[in-house]
């Protein structure tokens, strides 16, 4: 049966990316591609960033590649995992050979929980010049979490909180993932996010699965990204219990949006991880090792260092699948 793909490439260098992706999924296989708008320009068109034939999309298809959105980005990109009941927002960061890196040891994978914590979406102003944000923690979402962190990391994973000061919200857990991991047999060990900043920046070695609360998933993969040679090699895979999207790290970097000049990696290595869910492990890893070819040999994009464009750069993909 052919598998149903959602295309949603969304704003800036999200519509320049996402056309190298489809390019490369439909290389190594028989997919029906279902393009569909997200983001500011469809917003400015159609008075909402996120039409409900695009939602349908995603939710019928058997995976969604996304782009990238700009100012609407939190009103695309909640409600796109949401459509999907994505519970973990995967993240590996590592480094390649070829590619200059701040820390050519690192090779790390964040599981982020994807449902709640401050990005829960309960924020207030209670009075002038006074807001809150109530962050929610519940034991459901961090045992899903802890369960696919148990199947993703056998041999064990980090486990970032901020226990000693959100004693309750981080308590809870803290305390739901470690019950969960003691329950398959799985070792962890915990770590105090702020600390653990500074131990990857230091010491990325050190680390490998790293599972995390929402905004801390967020930023320390962005910080990790810092470490391997920038955001324009990092994939991402937001999975729910039937279907997942697919997206880079990225967003619609303004500042070279329309000049065609891009990494495309980043989208193409989601689109591999997109192929692996799927089921699609040989494709997948077909394609993870064209990318990994093309950014030792070449061409190269400006960010790292090169001259080729977007286009160039897919076609050179390609060239290794086939
Ligand atoms: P950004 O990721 O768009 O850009 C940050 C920097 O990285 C820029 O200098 C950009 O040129 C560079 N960069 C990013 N991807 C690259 C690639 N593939 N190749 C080469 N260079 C690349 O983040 P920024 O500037 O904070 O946000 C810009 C817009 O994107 C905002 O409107 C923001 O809301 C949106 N955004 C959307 C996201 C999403 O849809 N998931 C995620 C992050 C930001
Ligand atoms: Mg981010």
């Amino acid at each position: 049966m052919t598998e149903e793909i959602a295309v949603v490439p969304g704003d800036g260098i999200g519509r320049e990316v996402t056309p190298v992706a489809v390019d490369v999924l439909d290389a190594v296989g028989d997919f029906e591609f279902v393009h569909a708008e997200a983001g500011d320009e469809v917003a400015d068109e159609q008075g909402t960033p996120l039409p409900a034939e695009t939602r349908e999309a995603v939710e019928t298809a058997d995976a969604t590649l996304f782009g990238a959105a700009g100012e609407t980005a939190a009103d695309v990109i909640l409600p796109l995992r949401a459509a999907v009941d994505s519970f973990v927002n995967v993240r590996p960061a590592r480094t390649y050979p070829g590619v200059d890196a701040v820390q050519p040891e690192t090779d790390l994978v964040f599981l982020r929980e994807n449902t709640e914590g401050v990005y829960a979406g309960h924020e207030a102003e209670l009075a002038d010049g006074v807001t809150t944000c109530t962050r929610v923690v519940t034991e459901e979402a961090s045992r899903r979490l802890a369960e696919y962190a148990c199947e993703y990391a056998p041999e064990g994973f980090t486990v970032a909180h901020k226990a000693n000061v959100m004693r309750v919200t981080d308590g809870l857990f803290r305390e739901t993932v470690e019950n969960v991991a003691a329950e398959h047999g799985v070792e962890t060990d915990a770590a105090l996010m702020d600390a653990l900043a500074m131990h990857l920046v230091e010491n990325p070695a050190d680390y490998d699965v790293v599972v995390c609360p929402n905004l801390a998933g967020d930023v320390l993969s962005d910080l990790a990204a810092g470490l391997v040679g920038g955001l324009g090699l990092l994939p991402s895979a937001n999975i729910g219990p039937e279907r997942g999207v697919f997206e880079p790290v990225h967003g619609t970097a303004p500042d070279i949006a329309g000049d065609g000049v891009a990494n495309p990696a980043a989208a193409v290595l989601s689109a591999a991880m997109l192929l692996e869910f799927l089921g699609h492990d040989a494709a997948g890893e077909r394609v993870r090792s064209a990318v990994e070819d093309v950014l030792e040999d070449g061409p190269t994009t400006p960010d790292l260092g090169g001259e080729a464009t977007t286009r160039a750069v897919g076609d050179a993909i390609r060239e290794v699948v086939r």
